[in-house]
């Protein structure tokens, strides 16, 4: 596809949401990847927060962490470019060893530097033989500590699958307190020294969190919600299951990113508010042209918000950063991942 061609079609979907001097420029390094890609027998993964030109122009594979861990292992490309953050091109090279894996910028996440693999060895000792349930949001060596990983899509139905009566779920308070809520669970959190001897003991608990949060979803408040109420009382809000357990039970549906994405598709509402990353509204107005969406946009991500154009061609270019990971690690953390992959 020429510049002008790729240009035109950005012009057709993007014309309302970016300005027309960026998507010219843009443009321009979205032929530049594509050519690269094409050269260097490359898939670009796409997360829903990506960049509005980035996600509709060089992405073959969009979704949330789920449908992208999915897609990830089905891939018969030498080369997987991971356009989202390290954990989640962890999760790519977990589950692809023989392939080059590639993201264009080692963006963190607060919730996967919340928590170490020490941390997880010390909360097994404390509660010995409770299976570990670990969101995908954690690093690799995280997940190696795990029986198995969950993402936002599927935590309920990971966490009923055990079939035990208490788990140890890490480490999103938010979304452990969420997942809580719908299972009728009873949640603790132990306390900050989690060797100590006399902290707490199981007595009726049934899901042991963690005191990790997501910086971006911990920022919104049932005073938000209120307040865009009476401003819209209309508005259909979703909210993401890393906001607090009163935020999503104040909001009309919780979901992963895809799936607040297939409620505004398969809904008629008069208006929307999705309280999650907000280029992600981008996206979704994009897709749904005859929807109107508000935004909130002091809220970004500022790891997600590292992945641009330049640096997604930079990584092909130079190919960095490439992740890599200790084999035995990567096994134990497979299983981890491959389990969770088996439930749905
Ligand atoms: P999803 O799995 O819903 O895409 O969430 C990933 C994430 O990091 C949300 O902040
Ligand atoms: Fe991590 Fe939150 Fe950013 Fe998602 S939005 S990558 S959970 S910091």
């Amino acid at each position: 596809m020429s510049v002008d061609q790729m240009f035109e079609s950005l012009k057709e979907k993007l014309k309302d949401i970016v300005p027309e001097v960026e998507l010219r420029y843009k443009a321009e390094l979205a032929v530049q990847i594509n050519e690269l890609k094409e050269k260097r027998n490359a898939v670009i993964l796409g997360h829903n927060y990506m960049d509005p030109v980035l996600f509709n122009a060089v992405a073959d594979i969009k979704g949330d962490s789920l449908e992208l861990s999915r897609k990830a292992a089905q891939t018969d490309k030498d080369v997987i470019l991971f356009c989202g953050v390290k954990f989640m091109a962890e999760t790519a090279k977990i589950l692809n060893p023989g392939k080059t894996v590639l993201i264009p910028s080692l963006a963190g996440c607060s919730l996967a530097e919340s928590i170490t693999a020490a941390d997880v060895r010390l909360l097994k000792k404390k509660f010995p033989g409770v299976p570990v349930v670990t969101y995908i949001n954690t690093y690799a060596d995280v997940k190696a500590e795990s029986d198995i990983c969950c993402t936002s899509g599927n935590a309920v139905a990971v966490v009923e699958s055990l079939h035990t009566d208490t788990v140890i779920f890490l480490p999103d308070q938010y979304l452990a307190g969420n997942v809580a809520r719908e299972t009728g669970k009873h949640i603790i959190f132990p306390v900050a020294d989690i060797a100590d001897e006399k902290a707490d003991s199981l007595l009726d608990v049934q899901m042991i969190g963690w005191r990790g949060r997501c910086e971006v979803h911990e920022k919104y408040t049932v005073q938000d919600i209120a307040n865009i109420r009476q401003q819209y009382p209309d508005v259909m809000i979703l909210a993401h299951p890393e906001c607090s357990p009163e935020v999503t039970a104040a909001a009309d549906f919780a979901g992963s990113t895809s799936a607040m994405i297939k409620f505004v598709q398969q809904t008629d509402g008069p208006r929307y508010l999705l309280l999650t990353e907000c280029s992600m509204a981008d996206n979704v107005a994009a897709e749904n042209p005859g929807k109107n969406m508000l935004r909130m946009c002091s809220v970004r991500c500022p790891h997600m918000n590292q992945i641009t154009l330049e640096n997604t061609l930079d990584s092909l270019r130079l190919n960095q950063f490439e992740i890599t990971l200790p084999e035995e690690l990567r096994v134990r953390a497979f299983q981890a991942v491959e389990r969770m992959l088996h439930i749905g």
